[in-house]
């Protein structure tokens, strides 16, 4: 069963309000796009990957991952406007013959074998897809304006991550209509009445959305 991750990357990084897009953004002493880059290399359920970057940064893209050693990238292609346009870019680049893919977005730095093992394990149970999710803590509310308009049950809401793991072909199929408006993969599989599981997230999974996240994120490193 071959495992093709598509690493989505190709973000602006708009609320982060750095000089570059948020790949290049550095956590540490490095692009913050090498942390999840070197782990998705190292995994040992990952095949080969495919980087969508920001338009016009594939070359510093390829660059790094042969500075990384990252010999799984097999190749890099430039992203959209939207999350979903990039990694329908990227899915372009995955063989007909690839079984699954792993979607996982660049700005959760901090991924590991345990929860892609997760996400994984589940698709051989007869699953379309997986996602890692976690509790809810707050209450949550549904609001028009600044009017409260309910209070929703909690124990029936989870907050869900990246790495996403798909059926190939459901995937791709997924991806054959407008996608532009998918803020995550999962979501073009439900509405074509596919089958996801959720599964244990990992805390760790923190997404890097302004300076604050980035601090956060180095403080676990
Ligand atoms: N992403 C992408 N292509 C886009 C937009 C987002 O590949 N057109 C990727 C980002 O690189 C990121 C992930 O999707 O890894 C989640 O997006 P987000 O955290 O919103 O990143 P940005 O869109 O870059 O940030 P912002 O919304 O603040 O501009
Ligand atoms: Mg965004």
């Amino acid at each position: 069963m071959s495992v093709w991750a598509v690493l989505a990357a190709a973000g602006s990084g708009e609320r982060l309000g750095a000089d570059r897009p948020k790949a290049f953004v550095r956590l540490g002493d490095r692009p913050l796009l090498a942390e999840s880059l070197e782990r998705l290399e190292a995994s040992q359920w990952v095949d080969a990957i495919v980087v969508a970057a920001p338009p016009g940064w594939e070359e510093p893209v390829i660059l790094l991952a042969e500075e990384l050693g990252c010999g799984k990238v097999s190749s890099c292609v430039a992203g959209e406007a939207t999350r979903a346009e990039s990694v329908r870019n990227a899915l372009v680049e995955v063989p007909e013959d690839a079984a699954v893919v792993l979607v996982h977005d660049a700005a959760r730095p901090l991924v590991d074998d345990e929860v892609i093992g997760r996400v994984l394990s589940v698709l051989d149970e007869g699953w379309d897809g997986a996602v890692p999710a976690l509790p809810v803590a707050d209450t949550v509310k549904r609001v028009d304006g600044d009017r409260v308009v309910e209070t929703l049950d909690r124990s029936e809401l989870r907050v869900v991550q990246t790495p996403q793991a798909f059926v190939a072909s459901v995937l791709r199929d997924s991806f054959s209509g407008d996608v532009a408006s998918a803020s995550d993969c999962s979501s073009l599989v439900e509405a074509r009445g596919g089958r996801v599981k959720v599964v244990e997230g990992d805390p760790r999974l923190l997404k890097v959305t302004d300076g604050a996240d980035l601090d956060r994120v180095v403080a676990l490193l």
